[in-house]
């Protein structure tokens, strides 16, 4: 099993200017990320959240059962340092995603607190994002 996590304002994916993350929803999102662990045989389960509080309490649970993540953290990436800690007790892999590349953006989106403590990042692929991130989990062997 794999968890693909997000978190805040990507339950509005599809509404939410769409010039930036496209017209395809949560909803689509999670479709393409089970049909994407079915081809690659993992169950996927995608959750989202816009609490930094439960967004934590799902990487404890991540920490603890060993499951691998695929987390697009959404704007916690470049402040969260609650998160980061969560993430820094993982013994699975996580792989950070954007559906965007935050590095062609404004400023503060430069910056993730999260990557140091990620197995590693894939950004501005749009949603092919979380299928790279779900093929670098399942293909590539990768333990931590
Ligand atoms: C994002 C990029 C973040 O900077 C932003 O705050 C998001 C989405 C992305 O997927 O491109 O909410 O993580």
């Amino acid at each position: 099993m794999i968890l693909v996590l997000n978190g805040p304002n990507l339950g509005r994916l599809g509404k939410r200017e769409p010039d930036v993350y496209g017209h395809e929803t949560l909803e689509d999102l999670a479709a393409l990320c089970r049909e994407t662990g079915k081809k690659l045989g993992h169950d996927v389960e995608v959750r989202q959240t816009d609490s930094e509080a439960e967004l934590i309490g799902w990487i404890h649970e991540a920490c603890d059962g060993r499951i691998p993540v695929v987390l697009n953290p959404a704007a916690f990436t470049h402040y969260s340092y609650a998160l980061k800690d969560a993430i820094a007790q993982r013994t699975a892999p996580l792989v950070e995603v954007h559906i965007s590349n935050p590095a062609a953006r404004e400023e503060f989106r430069h910056t993730s607190v999260v990557a140091g403590v990620a197995t590693g990042t894939i950004a501005g692929f749009g949603l092919q994002s979380y299928v790279l991130a779900l093929q670098a989990i399942a293909e590539m062997n990768i333990t931590s």
